[in-house]
Formats: C-alpha cells, structure tokens, sequence
C-alpha cells in the first residue's frame, strides 16, 4: 500500500489543523496516511514513506526553523529519497506574509532530494501549495485534502 507521511509544525494550531485535512485526503486517495509532528520525525519516517508532505507556519517568509532542522539532518540520507512525491503547505497571518516563499523554500529542499513535487493548476488555495491565512477556511482546508489526494494517487503510480 502507499504510505503518505504528513509532518507539520504548529504552535497556535492552524498548521495542524491543515495537517489533518491534508491526511484526509491523502486517505481518500487510497493512502496509508501517517500524520507526525516535525519534532518527532525522524530520517526512518521520511525513508519508510512513499509521499511526503510537510507544512509550517511562515516565519518571516519561510519554513519555521523546526522544519529546516530536519531538512539539515536528512543531508544523512540524500540520494535515498529520489522519486519520492512531495508537497507543502502553510498558514501565514496575512495574504501577502510571504506563504509563497515559505512553501517555496520547503519544494526547493525536496528537489534537492531529487523528489517529485506537485502543485495545483486549479488555483484553489494556492499554485504552490495550501496557504491558510490565521484560522483555515473551508477553502484552504479543501485545498489540503485536494493536495493529500494528489500526492496519493501519484505515489501509488510510482510505486
Ligand atoms: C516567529 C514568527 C514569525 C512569523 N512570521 C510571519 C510572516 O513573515 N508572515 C506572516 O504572514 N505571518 C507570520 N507569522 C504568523 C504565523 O505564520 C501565523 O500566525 C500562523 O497561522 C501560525 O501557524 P500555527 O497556528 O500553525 O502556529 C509569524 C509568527 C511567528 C511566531
């Protein structure tokens, strides 16, 4: 079975709560779904999965420095996750806070890995990624599950 990992960070609970959208829709594209916070996440959780989505907080127009620590410690493995599916999301406080950049600079580290990204051509939440701003809206929570469901379905296609 395809197994998608979610890893997210959170202090005030919006990633989090994109998270588990995230995990309902790569569920619903047929996925084994592991949802772990990013400080408890190791390099074994990233090898053991097929997909591979990752969401934070903007900070200052990119990843929270929890998310770019364990990108730092899978220099460990590079080369052992080619081919893998990724994908990110973000809450920022405002529209123009730098969500873009933020998810940006996440793909940017899984195509150093060699992974395979996906985006959204629909423009529902995002080109990049989901982007929810403050407390997600229906909308970004759609786009959550609509990305979980893509990466699933292209996971299992490699696989
Ligand atoms: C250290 C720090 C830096 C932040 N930088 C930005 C920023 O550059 N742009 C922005 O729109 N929001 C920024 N925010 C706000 C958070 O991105 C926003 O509150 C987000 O919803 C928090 O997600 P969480 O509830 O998952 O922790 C920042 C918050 C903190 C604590």
């Amino acid at each position: 079975m395809t197994r998608v990992l979610v890893i997210y960070y959170s202090r005030t609970g919006n990633t989090e709560k994109m998270a588990k959208s995230v995990a309902e829709g790569a569920r619903s594209g047929g996925a084994e779904v592991t949802v772990k916070r990013v400080e408890e996440t190791g390099l074994d959780d990233l090898l053991g999965s097929d997909g591979i989505i990752i969401g934070s907080p903007t900070y200052y127009g990119q990843m929270a420095a929890e998310v770019k620590r364990l990108f730092d410690s899978s220099s460990e493995v590079r080369g052992q996750l080619e081919n893998r599916v990724g994908a990110a999301f973000t809450s920022a406080a405002s529209v123009g806070g730098g969500s873009q950049t933020t998810i940006l600079s996440i793909l940017q580290a899984m195509l150093i890995h060699s992974m395979i990204v996906v985006g959204d051509p629909m423009e529902v939440g995002g080109h990049y990624g989901p982007i929810g701003v403050g407390e997600p809206d229906e909308e970004a929570l759609l786009a959550c599950r609509k990305t979980g469901q893509r990466v699933a379905h292209l996971a299992k296609k490699l696989a």
